[in-house]
């Protein structure tokens, strides 16, 4: 796979980028920059070798099923614009932004580019093909290009148009397609955690969050790679129901209560889940708040892993060589159910000389929260692809068409 840095004689020559500036957003303002900061290293070098940058990528989600009413609410909610003058900023240079995604205006404002110029592109998804990997759609982006560069991460797992369709079509005109510096990064951190070496065990996994069901396929491949998986959050009541605990009103999918039984009977002893709960009498507006050791009584529901639990994760975290971890151990956004995603925080900082990865989304936004980021060796950019990494055995469709 060639890298950015592979890629010569750029002076004058369209690059598409295809970015992940999925950014959280509130009343139209970027409240997190992070994932525009995470691509500027490969948009600055190829503003430095005179290339003409293009960019794109997608924002929230657009239902083109819906309504036409519905549809235009969600375009209107997740306008691109808005990213412009915060990469410009962060650059300290003007990005220019094409409010049209394809056709005559879109080639004007590529033809426009200055050697060295950033073009930043409406919302890949205000087009329908986009997420079918419409041909068409790929054609029209590609045949603007003379060169593309993947550095979304966080849209690897997606075979889309801008993130599959354009560097297979520049690939059969024989024209490079290369990974970013971002991707480049994720992809050797993440690399470790599926092609386990000896040296980094034991390799402790910390799941939590709030569906087995959303994490079958990862539970699968962790319990072939690991030493431990370390099960918090909500999807651990699914395995205490599964082992004949109660539960409460805790939120247990019963349909994956065989899957459990199968996980904890395969796993001899590798799964680790939680000995008491933080419970309350209900999710909003609770009034009962206590901690209780192994069953959630009726009418109680589980909203954080306990002190003893904490500990016990503790303990094994503290063996770890590796850790993979993603979602957090309860409903952190709550100060008083923060206490064990903050005891895995600091179980990961204590460590020394081990490697250790969050795999974005929810974890990385807690870390962050806590002020636990620099304790990591890694915290990805990207939650699904980090996740289905994991499950596909390093494959991303993404980051396999540039292969
Ligand atoms: C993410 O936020 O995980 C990525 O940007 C992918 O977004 P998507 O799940 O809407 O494809």
């Amino acid at each position: 796979m060639l890298t950015v840095d592979n890629l010569k004689n750029l002076k004058g020559k369209v690059v598409i980028v295809r970015v992940d500036f999925n950014v959280p957003l509130k009343d139209g303002v970027v409240r997190d920059d992070n994932r525009v900061r995470a691509a500027l290293p490969t948009i600055q070098k190829l503003i430095d070798e005179g290339a003409r940058v293009v960019l794109l990528s997608h924002l929230g989600k657009i239902k083109h099923k819906e309504e036409p009413d519905v549809v235009k609410a969600q375009m209107i909610k997740n306008n691109l614009v808005v990213v412009a003058p915060v990469l410009g900023e962060l650059l300290g240079k003007k990005v220019a932004f094409s409010a049209a995604t394809r056709g005559a205006d879109f080639e004007k404002a590529v033809a426009a580019l200055n050697d060295g110029d950033v073009l930043l592109v409406q919302n890949t998804r205000y087009e329908k093909g986009e997420e079918k990997n419409d041909p068409e759609l790929a054609a029209a982006w590609a045949k603007v290009a003379d060169a593309y560069v993947m550095d979304a991460f966080g849209s690897a797992h997606r075979a889309h148009a801008s993130t599959y369709g354009i560097p297979e079509i520049l690939k059969g005109e024989g024209k490079p397609v290369a990974c970013g510096y971002l991707v480049e990064k994720e992809i050797a951190n993440l690399t470790r955690c599926v092609d386990v070496k000896d040296s980094d065990r034991p390799y402790v996994a910390i799941l939590g969050g709030l569906k087995v069901s959303d994490k079958i396929k990862v539970i699968d491949s962790l319990l072939k790679k690991c030493d431990k998986i370390i099960i918090g959050g909500a999807m651990a009541y699914t395995f205490k129901k599964a082992l004949g605990m109660e539960t409460g009103n805790s939120p247990v999918e019963d349909d994956q209560l065989d899957y459990a039984r199968k996980c904890l009977k395969e796993a001899e002893g590798k799964i680790v889940l939680p000995v008491d709960s933080v419970v309350t009498d209900a999710f909003e507006g609770w009034t009962v708040r206590m901690v209780v050791t192994d069953n959630v009584p009726a009418g109680m529901q589980g909203m954080d892993i306990g002190p003893e639990s904490e500990k016990l994760f503790a303990n094994e975290i503290a063996k770890a060589k590796m850790i993979f971890w993603n979602g957090p151990m309860g409903v952190f956004e709550q100060k008083e159910f923060s206490s064990g995603t903050i005891a895995i925080c600091k179980a990961v900082a204590g460590l020394k000389n081990a490697f250790s990865v969050c795999g974005g989304g929810d974890s990385a936004a807690a870390i962050k929260e806590f002020g636990y980021k620099e304790a990591f060796s890694h915290v990805s950019t990207g939650g699904g692809a980090s996740l289905e990494m994991i499950e596909n055995d390093g494959h991303l469709p993404g980051v396999d068409i540039l292969r």
